[in-house]
């Protein structure tokens, strides 16, 4: 058998949550002198065997960027287009998430989902919501300055009500607030496509993330890459801003 970055992994120090920029659909399709929406659809299945791949580590989270608010702005073939993609996907791979015991998320503005969208989505987060394996959050219609403006209402009418007082407010509260309550940070982002950005991504909770870029398209993110992105990860000292020296005491 081949050898496998596999092998490499420290099954103990395994990131708890991988959260992913899923980048370069477009330029993956145009290169092929195809349409964009081809490169969404491949997109589906880099999603298929990195959800698998983090199920088979013991990955907890995955949270993949699917669909930013930004994105609305998009032509409304390619909307569209992301939009049946999504319930396609969520139909045709209940079934493999439910066999893998994987429980599904979502976090956005998802009221801004069509109809159709939304109750799938629903349906199928309601379906998985026993499953213990893994959680698999999509990130649709997300941003992470809505999500921070979100929390600051939301907490500011708190304070309104009487139910808190200002001086309550600590990062324990914001963090309840956040769409990612319950969640622990990710542990390391991955980006592909060779851009080197955050795009008002989860911008609170990776302030101690390990950031992993690669050069590799969306569609073409492998089980191989992402054990490479893992390996790449347990190389690293991560010191919370703490010395060396305190770490290895
Ligand atoms: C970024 O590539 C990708 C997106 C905006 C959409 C991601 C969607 C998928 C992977 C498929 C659908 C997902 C699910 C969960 C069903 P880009 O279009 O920005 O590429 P470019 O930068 O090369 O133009």
């Amino acid at each position: 058998m081949m050898e496998s970055l596999k092998d490499k992994i420290l099954i103990e120090r395994l990131p708890e949550h991988i959260a992913v920029i899923m980048d370069g659909n477009g330029r993956w399709a145009k290169q092929q002198g195809k349409m964009r929406i081809f490169g969404h659809q491949h997109g589906v299945d880099a999603v298929r065997n990195t959800t698998e791949a983090c199920a088979e580590l013991g990955v907890k989270y995955l949270t993949l960027y699917a669909f930013s608010t930004e994105n609305w702005n998009r032509s409304s073939l390619e909307v569209d287009a992301l939009m049946s993609l999504l319930t396609t996907a969520l139909k045709n791979e209940l079934k493999t998430l439910n066999d893998n015991n994987i429980r599904l998320n979502a976090i956005g503005d998802l009221k801004r989902l069509p109809k159709s969208q939304y109750d799938a989505l629903m349906y199928a987060i309601d379906n998985t919501k026993n499953n213990t394996r893994m959680t698999l959050t999509l990130c649709l219609s997300y941003s992470s300055r809505w999500e921070l403006t979100k929390m600051v209402k939301d907490i500011a009418t708190e304070v309104k009500q009487g139910k808190i007082a200002p001086e309550q407010v600590d990062e324990a509260l914001i963090n309840n607030h956040l769409a990612t309550a319950g969640m622990p940070d990710p542990d390391l982002l991955i980006r592909t496509s060779g851009e080197e950005r955050i795009s008002n991504y989860l911008l609170w909770q990776i302030a101690y993330s390990e950031l992993y870029f690669t050069k590799k398209y969306w569609p073409d993110f492998s089980k191989e890459d992402l054990y490479e992105a893992i390996v790449d990860y347990q190389s690293r000292e991560r010191r919370f801003g703490k010395t060396s020296e305190q770490i290895k005491k």
